[in-house]
């Protein structure tokens, strides 16, 4: 039964309830609608009551139970809000607060190179292009001549995913050349770009890892010849590793959307890794004059129009540049290691001397 008493005292909690702390308010519901809580015994009491008298009581004790656990609710939800309130203010950064100079980041070696490219290529009067890290393989692998059958294809190791675009199956691009492609597709020459970015083949150890980054050149006219695809190389290669005099070989090679076909080398010495020193040649990149074929795929016409094109893998010249031994490192934001071979932002990549 509900006592005149009880009512009286659970109306006072009641009021209590509004003004009451999180730590109070726990302790009113236990002591309410915990398991020997006034509500919770009265409730039980009623089982030992006649059949008229228990419905009356129970419609009672019911309407009181509502009207208590409301109020414990809406309280709970003023102080949650409350102490979120209290936190966003204790816990606010303010971004206006000058840096720290022993905690300034660096611009990562890889971010360097890719500056350094654009600077000097951006000299030379090409644009930066970028495509998509998911390709199709028309893009990647069909238009720039390497048909269906081919090892490339495999030898590349590509990651394919599990879906389609543009009804093609789609992959992680194993190299920036889908890039070309796109940009034949989408404008008229003359065409003038380098494409740095990301790329992906299933390869890890300590000269390959799956997620890696080049980029691609691409040069597109009326009267390109191999003669302009050797000159901006060399002066590409002198310029960014700083050597004027660096020896650089074109040495015949293949690959399906160039013809002829060449890889680049430097001259190096192989003991100490010095650069542009010694009689020991390196392999750097590879290139070679636009594959009729490839201009067909694009609908630009092959009898019209010519140009070269090259790929260069961004980690291979860093780790050359810098003397980084294992490209591993780049990826394992080691702050130890990014503070000795990044970059200060404050000193932007600029054209070299050897340019
Ligand atoms: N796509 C080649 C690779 O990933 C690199 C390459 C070679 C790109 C020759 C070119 C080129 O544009 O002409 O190994």
């Amino acid at each position: 039964m509900l006592t005149e008493d009880l009512k009286v005292s659970l109306l006072k909690d009641l009021d209590r309830i509004v003004r009451a702390d999180a730590q109070e308010l726990e302790t009113l519901r236990v002591a309410m609608l915990g398991k020997s809580g006034s509500i919770t015994t009265a409730l039980k009491s009623l089982g030992s009551m006649e059949p008229e008298a228990r419905k009356e009581a129970g419609a009672e004790i019911n309407r009181i139970k509502a009207l208590i656990t409301d109020a414990l609710t809406a309280r709970k939800a003023v102080l949650d809000e409350a102490a979120l309130n209290a936190r966003l203010e204790a816990e606010r950064i303010d971004v206006s607060q000058p840096p720290r100079p022993e905690l300034a980041g660096a611009i990562h070696p890889i971010s360097r190179t890719m500056e350094e490219l654009a600077a000097i290529f951006g000299a030379m009067g090409f644009e930066i292009k970028e495509g998509p890290d998911i390709e199709n393989d028309w893009n990647a692998f069909s238009a720039l001549n390497i048909p269906g059958h081919h090892p490339a294809r495999a030898m590349m190791d590509t990651f394919y995913v599990n879906a389609k675009l543009n009804e093609r199956p789609a992959l992680l691009r194993p190299h920036t050349s889908s890039v070309q492609i796109r940009t034949m597709l989408a404008q008229e020459p003359p065409i003038r770009i380098i494409v740095p970015g990301r790329t992906f083949r299933s390869d890890h150890d300590a000269t390959h890892s799956p997620m890696f980054h080049q980029t691609e050149g691409l040069v597109i006219g009326k009267d390109i010849t191999l003669g302009h695809l050797k000159g901006c190389l060399i002066d590409f290669l002198r310029a960014f590793f700083d050597a004027p005099d660096l020896p650089v070989r074109f040495r015949a090679s293949y690959f399906p959307f160039t013809e002829p076909s060449m890889e680049v080398d430097i001259g190096w010495n192989r003991k100490t890794g010095e650069i542009g020193k010694g009689g020991d040649w390196l392999e750097i990149l590879g290139s070679g004059m636009v594959h009729p074929n490839v201009l067909a795929n694009c609908g630009i016409d092959p009898r019209e129009y010519q140009g070269f094109a090259f790929g260069v893998g961004i980690e291979r010249i860093t780790m050359l540049k810098h003397g980084i031994a294992d490209l591993r490192l780049f990826y394992e934001s080691d702050v130890r290691w990014l503070r000795h071979y990044g970059f200060s932002a404050l000193a932007p990549a600029m054209l070299h001397e050897g340019f």
